[in-house]
């Protein structure tokens, strides 16, 4: 019998498999499809302070291993958030939740945090500061070691729960920021969103997506998030949450290896609904061929 419980920050998982952010909805959608209780936890939608509609269409472009998303963080605002999803995913989802919260400005994110620290199914809160796809807002408060610092001091304050920071890969240096972050009173860290991209299309000759770029995810940047989440671990001595291409228990085992304690799975999710599932029911038997009795143990094993 193998062990595949983490502790993220205290919070004890069955499991380190987790949806991503953007790719499992507020949970309840999912559980239509299976018993969503299976999974280690999820990070829901990225929230905002105010309702979202999100960016014009198209908003998603197909890419060979991967796809370029820029919806734009399309959400119902924080306190639709607490007044209708939370309470329609409680029926359903019987674990904290990760709650995933973006902002336009630090007093956004500050007020979205203040709220979601009263909800007690809130484990753990992840805090975005590299979406790709708005304007003044999102990743640019990722991108520089000091305003990744001064969103993380400000939620800190204001929040109960532990805190994580979600870094951008489209930057020189992330362990530089994910540093920052830690010194700043970050809890943890998340990484990496998505990588900058954009498809042009050869009969309009234009853009694909509307708003020109957008996200690339998918199991081509797999590489790219296991060498940041490596940097990352050496870099800082708080838990890291990996994800960027994980596709697989072999993936996700992978990125332990490099530093995660945890892992996100995104990109999979919308390919197959029952990937996190197909991952969490692979892992004890991969465990065992690979002569892994405990994941605690493999955290950070590469170093
Ligand atoms: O456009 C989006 O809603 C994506 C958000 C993110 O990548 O953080």
């Amino acid at each position: 019998m193998v062990n595949t419980k983490v502790s993220l920050s205290g919070l004890m998982l069955d499991n380190p498999v987790i949806p991503a952010s953007g790719t499992f909805g507020y949970g309840y959608e999912f559980a239509e499809l299976y018993d969503i209780n299976l999974l280690g936890s999820f990070s829901f939608k990225g929230t905002t302070a105010a309702p979202r509609f999100g960016n014009p269409t198209p908003r998603i472009a197909e890419c060979p291993s991967g796809m370029i998303n820029s919806v734009g963080l399309q959400n119902p605002g924080i306190d639709a958030v607490i007044q209708r999803e939370l309470p329609r995913l409680k029926k359903c989802f019987h674990k904290p939740v990760i709650a995933n919260i973006s902002g336009f400005s630090v007093e956004e994110y500050v007020h979205c945090c203040q709220k979601i620290d009263r909800e007690a199914q809130v484990g753990l809160i992840e805090v975005n500061v590299s979406c790709p796809n708005v304007h003044n807002g999102g990743m640019s408060f990722g991108t520089t070691p000091e305003s990744a610092a001064e969103v993380t001091r400000a939620v800190k304050a204001v929040t109960t729960k532990p805190v994580y920071i979600k870094l951008s890969p489209n930057v020189t240096d992330i362990a530089a920021i994910a540093r920052a972050c830690e010194e700043a009173g970050a809890d943890g860290i998340s990484l990496i969103n998505t990588l900058l991209g954009m498809r042009i299309d050869l009969r309009t000759r234009k853009p694909v997506i509307a708003n020109k770029m957008g996200g690339f995810s998918g199991s081509a940047i797999f590489p790219v998030a296991l060498r940041m989440v490596y940097q990352v671990y050496e870099a800082v001595s708080i838990p890291i949450i990996g994800m960027g291409g994980v596709s697989s228990a072999r993936d996700a085992i992978e990125m332990m290896l490099a530093g995660a304690t945890a892992v996100q799975v995104g990109a999979a999710n919308l390919v197959n609904p029952y990937a996190c599932r197909d991952i969490i029911e692979s892992l004890p038997r991969e465990m065992e061929q690979l002569g892994i009795s405990s994941l605690t143990e493999i955290i950070g094993g590469a170093h």
